[in-house]
């Protein structure tokens, strides 16, 4: 059986991460999508619990996929899940640069953790956490970026006032 990771900090998870989550699925016999507990972020929107609330529920339609959080490195936390491959998603170069190195760190580090990476479809290539974050500053919500369960939470938490789109 093929497990693969698929980390992150997922605040919060976006429509993007759930699209890299349903191919992961149709890919790997089993995902475990691991959210970081410790980010260095220094304002989380949402915090852990809800983070990983949001995504289970986000997750539920999806057999094979499992929520866990982690804390310290990612390739000790592979390791634990019984799992050898981390899979991340590539929307632009900039991530690219980022994202080899992460992948290359990690494989000598562990002596052999591999990760994968997937091209982010290009409806979703302008979409992510960092930008709902941004906008959620100004209390506007961007439905389109951020699953139903998401858009409903930021109303729910006061974050956004409405989730009505202006035209
Ligand atoms: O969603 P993000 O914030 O882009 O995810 C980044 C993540 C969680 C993959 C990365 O920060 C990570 O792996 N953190 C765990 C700590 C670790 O293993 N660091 C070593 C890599 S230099």
């Amino acid at each position: 059986m093929k497990k693969v990771v698929y980390p992150g900090s997922f605040d919060p998870v976006t429509v993007g991460h759930m699209d890299l989550i349903r191919r992961a699925a149709g890919i790997f016999d089993q995902v475990v999508v691991g959210v970081l507990i410790n980010s260095e972020k220094k304002s989380p929107l949402f915090s852990l619990e809800e983070r990983v609330i949001m995504l289970k529920d986000a997750c539920k339609g999806i057999p094979n996929v499992s929520v866990e959080s982690f804390d310290g490195l990612l390739i000790d936390f592979v390791r634990a899940t019984g799992s050898d491959t981390i899979i991340r998603g590539l929307r632009e170069l900039m991530d690219f640069e980022m994202e080899l190195q992460l992948a290359q760190v990690n494989r000598v580090a562990s002596g052999g953790i591999e990760t994968v990476f997937l091209p982010t479809d290009p409806k979703f290539s302008n979409v992510s956490s960092s930008v709902v974050r941004e906008f959620a500053r100004y209390r506007v919500a961007l439905p389109d970026f951020v699953p139903e369960n998401v858009l409903q939470a930021m109303v729910n938490k006061g974050i956004v006032e409405s989730t009505k789109q202006e035209d």
